[in-house]
């Protein structure tokens, strides 16, 4: 049986590669799913997932995390988690719960303290002063909050045919207290259901949570569809659908995988992901949309990975 995983961003290129070995040697498709994404939020440069990513608008970092077991179902998640170093295992250790598996703010907090998650300043020196910045230049500027959108969501197959999906993102830069994306929402951020495949969104949250995307692809791959037609039929046709009605679409980008571990992605952004399968050593590919809901997909360059980081 063949093993596969793919994930969001650049960022991701160590932590599947960590993964690539473990489901080699036969790991479970949670345990590598959950180690990829730690060493993702461990790192204090990625700015936008864990330590280090940037705050709130009071220069708070509030975290959204979610885990989901495609085998049965078993889904968990945190949102505006504080202080805890990492979401993603705080997130899974709920997907084993009967109740409850969903917590927020001071709830998902306490709950991380209670069952001994390891508790620490998730904000850094360098992010507090991006944040100071930002607030100076708001008071002369009528600045939006910055949109970048590099959630880290991952999709596993193991070699028992087992999927997970995961997502970790410290959310918008400069959001409201209190403000929740897609990342941590079943459907929304992502979706596994082992029988067929699993799929997970980066993006504007505002806008992915529209099209409960990452189910609409799992849906579609059961319906026949290989995971690259999924995605670009999903994604595609919500973002017309988002422009003719509201005018505009926000930046979205889909990676998706069958439990045959071949896989797919859409974006209407220029998007770097990273895949490993028992076929193919980790890779770095940038997605950008082509003409008439197609996606064109390359190699990254040294230079083009380098600029990622
Ligand atoms: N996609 C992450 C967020 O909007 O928070």
């Amino acid at each position: 049986m063949k093993w596969g995983i793919i994930a969001t961003w650049a960022m991701a290129y160590e932590g599947i590669s960590k993964a690539a070995k473990e489901l080699a040697e036969d790991s479970i498709a949670g345990d590598a799913l959950e180690h990829s994404i730690k060493i993702v939020e461990d790192n204090p440069l990625y700015r936008s997932v864990g330590y280090g990513g940037l705050p709130n608008e009071q220069g708070i970092v509030e975290l959204d995390a979610a885990f989901m077991d495609g085998d049965q179902f078993n889904i968990g998640a945190v949102a505006g988690i504080q202080d805890v170093k990492n979401p993603i295992s705080v997130a899974r250790k709920l997907s084993n719960h009967q109740f409850n598996r969903f917590l927020v703010g001071q709830g998902a907090t306490a709950f991380a303290q209670k069952n001994g998650f390891e508790r620490m300043n998730m904000l850094t020196d360098e992010s507090r002063t991006i944040w100071e910045k930002r607030v100076e230049e708001m008071k002369t500027k009528d600045l939006s909050p910055y949109d970048g959108h590099d959630t880290v969501g991952v999709v596993c197959l193991d070699h028992r045919k087992s999927m997970a999906a995961g997502t970790s993102s410290s959310g918008l830069f400069m959001k409201k207290q209190g403000r929740v994306g897609d990342s941590p929402l079943s459907g929304s951020g992502f979706y596994v259901d082992s029988e067929i495949g699993g799929a997970t969104a980066t993006g504007l949250g505002e806008d992915l949570m529209k099209g409960c995307l990452s189910y609409e692809i799992v849906q579609l791959m059961g319906e026949g569809l290989s995971p690259q037609e999924a995605a670009n039929k999903a994604l595609y046709d919500f973002e017309e659908k988002l422009i003719r009605r509201k005018g505009k679409a926000g930046a979205m980008s889909l990676i998706c995988m069958n439990n045959e571990g071949q896989w797919g992605v859409a974006t209407n952004v220029e998007f770097p992901f990273v895949v490993a399968t028992e076929e193919e050593e980790p890779t770095v590919y940038i997605a950008n949309k082509g003409e008439g809901y197609s996606t064109i997909i390359d190699k990254a360059t040294k230079e083009q990975i380098e600029k990622c980081e």
